[in-house]
């Protein structure tokens, strides 16, 4: 076993579990990643189940793969995920060439898995929820390159949306000890790291397993990792409105070095469809937590998630969602045709929309959305903004990209050696999606 690939589905947290089992089997097993299929001995499929087709989507992939199986020697597939999570045995028997299959949790176990796998010859599944092992069995993370990094800080969810798996597929919420994040983050930052976004289901539900610093909470734990050197911009996602109570809020006053950017789902405009969907908060509610950030925070820029054609949708419901749109002038965000899925309370619901209208309503939302975020990408010409740059363009090497703190990528010419630094770029043009600049110093405005 010595070639590894691995497929990622879904959210950032997959993205960030995918990366933790490239660490780990590096150092079980020596393997290293390759970039083709055909090239691995053990292909990883690490998949998602948020919306329709998410399982039919794992089978086909499935399906490109399975004819590597008549090499010899043989690789071995694993699905991991949520949607093996929410298939558990039934993946095993439509896809029983599958060699291991194993949930968000116990991919920890992986190595485990695969000597058990090549020892019994027998295929191994590990779905349970061992919330606690997982990230004690994590590696250091050595050999880290890049500017920027995710670490998982919070994991599952309790809240139960009406039409969500993610808590049937994740399990319960769970934190992380505090003093293990900060050390995740002081080795990233030790290897050049400079922005890191902190990950969750409810990232702002974060509160610290009772230990030493007992009940700290999520305004707790960005206040000590403001404190790191080396940190130059923080972030968080996904964070939950009723979560993000007055400590979060006095926390984005008083750290510099939180982005100026809040990931915020609201889902919709509308208070029957919020009760509808059990998010347990009103939109008066969402706009006063908004306006406080906004009084703590006057640059700050707010996305969300939308689902549009939830069961019972009404024209007058869609319109309150585009109303909220234009007050709160949303930025990029991302948006959805409601998808029932299994297991979830939804699926009872009466006055299912149909697809016709689901699709246009999705199209004029995104249409505004992406009209408040071309306008706002055209008031940023003319202002210098602190850019972290993230590396070398990818269109011409020549050149630098980097991001602003409302999460823009913006290209600009400068100097060798530039990677990791925040510094202070002047906007010169917005393109559809990225804009240009110019280097005015070689470090942060204030
Ligand atoms: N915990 C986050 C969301 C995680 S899921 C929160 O509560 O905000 C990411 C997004 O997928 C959700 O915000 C929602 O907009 C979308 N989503 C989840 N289930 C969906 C479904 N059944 N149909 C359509 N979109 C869905
Ligand atoms: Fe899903 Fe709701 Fe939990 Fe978000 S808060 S993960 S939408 S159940
Ligand atoms: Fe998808 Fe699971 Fe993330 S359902 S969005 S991979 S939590």
């Amino acid at each position: 076993m010595r070639h590894l690939y691995i497929k990622t589905f879904g959210c950032q947290m997959n993205e960030y579990d995918s990366e933790r089992m490239a660490e780990l089997l590096a150092r079980s097993h020596g393997m290293e990643l390759v970039e083709t299929p055909e090239e691995a001995d053990l292909l990883i499929l690490n998949t998602c189940s948020i919306r329709e087709k998410a399982e039919d989507k794992v089978y086909t992939q499935l399906g490109f793969w399975r004819p590597l199986k008549e090499r010899d020697p043989q690789p071995l597939i694993a699905v991991g995920g949520c949607v093996a999570s929410q298939e558990g045995e039934r993946l095993r028997r439509r896809a029983p060439f599958v060699d291991i299959v194993f949930g968000p949790q116990t991919l920890h176990r992986l190595p485990d898995l695969l000597d058990a796998r090549l020892a019994e010859r027998q295929p191994q599944l590990d779905l349970s929820f061992p919330e606690l092992e997982k990230f004690d069995r994590l590696p250091e993370r050595p050999g880290r390159q890049g500017a920027t990094a995710f670490v998982t800080v919070q994991e599952g969810c309790d809240k139960f949306c009406t039409f969500c798996v993610v808590p049937h597929t994740r399990g319960r919420e769970y934190s992380r000890p505090l003093p293990e994040i900060v050390r995740e983050v002081r080795q990233l930052l030790d290897q050049g790291v400079a922005e890191i976004t902190l990950l969750g289901q409810n990232v702002n539900a974060y509160r610290a397993p009772s230990g030493l610093i007992g009940d700290a909470d999520f305004a707790d734990l960005l206040r000590r990792l403001a404190l790191l050197p080396g940190l130059q911009r923080l972030r968080y996602t996904t964070s939950h409105p009723n979560n993000l109570g007055e400590r979060l809020i006095a926390a984005h006053r008083d750290l510099p070095v939180l982005a100026p950017h809040l990931h915020l789902p609201v889902q919709s405009g509308s208070d029957r469809i919020l009760r509808r969907m059990h998010r347990k908060h009103s939109i008066a509610e969402y706009l006063e937590k908004v306006a406080a950030l906004r009084e703590a925070r006057p640059e700050i820029r707010f996305s969300s998630d939308f689902i549009v054609g939830f069961p019972g949708e009404t024209d007058a419901d869609f319109q309150a969602t585009m109303d909220l749109i234009d007050q709160v002038r949303f930025d990029q965000s991302f948006s959805f045709k409601y998808s029932p899925r299994p297991n979830t309370p939804a699926l009872k619901l009466k006055d299912s929309v149909p697809e016709p209208v689901k699709e246009e309503r999705l199209a004029i939302l995104q249409t505004r959305i992406n009209q408040l975020a071309q306008d706002y990408s055209r008031a940023l010409v003319g202002s210098t903004q602190n850019v972290l740059v993230t590396g070398p363009s990818r269109r011409d090497p020549n050149e630098w990209t980097g991001k602003t703190g409302c999460n823009r990528s913006v290209n600009f010419a400068g100097p060798k050696g530039l990677a990791g630094q925040m510094l202070a770029v002047e906007i010169t043009e917005a393109l559809p999606n990225s804009l240009r600049g110019r280097l005015t110093a070689m470090r942060a405005a204030s």
